[in-house]
């Protein structure tokens, strides 16, 4: 998959990237512009008993180093665009937020840069990526783009622009890219050279549509995801990622994977409810 790489890009991506070719990544980046979203108030203790189950988890910088033991040996992929939060007009005035050599010192596997194409703020999130693309290089630390979409975009996870949007990351040379499922999202795949992780997007209604959502994307031929609020906003989110896991690593099917999902709810694996989640929690878990 990764044949034409250095030996050191290489290695780093064997961290997120399975030996079977897929990638189950759990992202608890969201806080870097949602504030402390519901479930991941407390980041240390929401992962604490997902981390069998994962490949590498993406995070920011800050949560990396204050909430995660020094002794965790699985990928890293830090986020290292930001600058712009919920409270703002919109999400995509971002800049980098991280240098190369940073990310290198936190033993990243990989940085991730988001662009919100054909927003206000579209070029400048464009360049964002290239010069993380230009500064990682000298390193052989991989870049992953991640095609965002915000209030003016909200309506944009159709095949149409998810392609436009992937394409252009992996032109530009980022190594994996991160997009949205669409109807129609082999065409997103098959137009993009390099390998497609999809986010799980806000919470899904249903554990069937969270594992379906798995299925397809494997079926369509990108190799895994990089799912958040659809685990730790789960009631259960240890039993909904293992069937993620199922499906990614297992080779399991939706049906299969629900038994599994419903074999692991108990009172120990039901997740604590911190605060109580306001009307506002849940717009704002579901901006984006
Ligand atoms: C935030 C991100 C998230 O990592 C991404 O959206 C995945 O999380 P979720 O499954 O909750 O959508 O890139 O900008």
């Amino acid at each position: 998959m990764f044949e034409n790489m250095s030996w050191g890009k290489r290695n780093r991506l064997a961290s997120i990237v399975a030996a079977d070719g897929h990638a189950l990544m759990l992202a608890i980046d969201h806080g870097y512009f949602m504030g402390p979203t519901t479930g991941m108030e407390r980041p240390a203790e929401a992962i604490a008993t997902l981390l069998p189950y994962i490949d590498s988890l993406m995070l920011s910088p800050g949560i990396l180093s204050s909430c995660i033991s020094n002794s965790f040996a699985k990928g890293i992929v830090l986020r290292a665009s930001g600058g712009n939060t919920v409270l703002d007009a919109d999400i995509d005035d971002e800049e980098l937020i991280l240098e190369a050599v940073e990310a290198i010192k936190l033993n990243a596997s990989a940085v991730a840069v988001s662009v919100f194409i054909g927003s206000e703020h579209g070029h400048q999130t464009l360049m964002n990526l290239t010069d993380m693309i230009n500064a990682a290089s000298k390193f052989n630390l991989p870049v992953l783009g991640v095609t965002g979409v915000g209030k003016a975009l909200k309506d944009r996870k159709e095949k149409r622009y998810l392609s436009h949007a992937s394409r252009i990351c992996a032109e530009l040379g980022a190594d994996i890219v991160k997009t949205y499922y669409c109807d129609g999202f082999e065409e997103v795949v098959v137009k993009c050279p390099v390998p497609i992780v999809v986010a799980g997007g806000p919470k899904l209604d249903t554990d069937k549509d969270v594992l379906e959502l798995c299925y397809n994307v494997i079926q369509c031929g990108a190799i895994g995801v990089d799912m958040g609020r659809n685990v730790w906003q789960h009631a259960y989110p240890e039993a909904i990622l293992a069937g993620v896991h199922g499906i990614l690593h297992g080779g399991l099917k939706v049906k299969a994977a629900l038994d599994l999902v419903e074999s692991l709810k108990n009172d120990k694996t039901r997740r604590k409810e911190l605060f109580v989640e306001t009307k506002e929690d849940v717009a704002t878990s579901r901006l984006h």
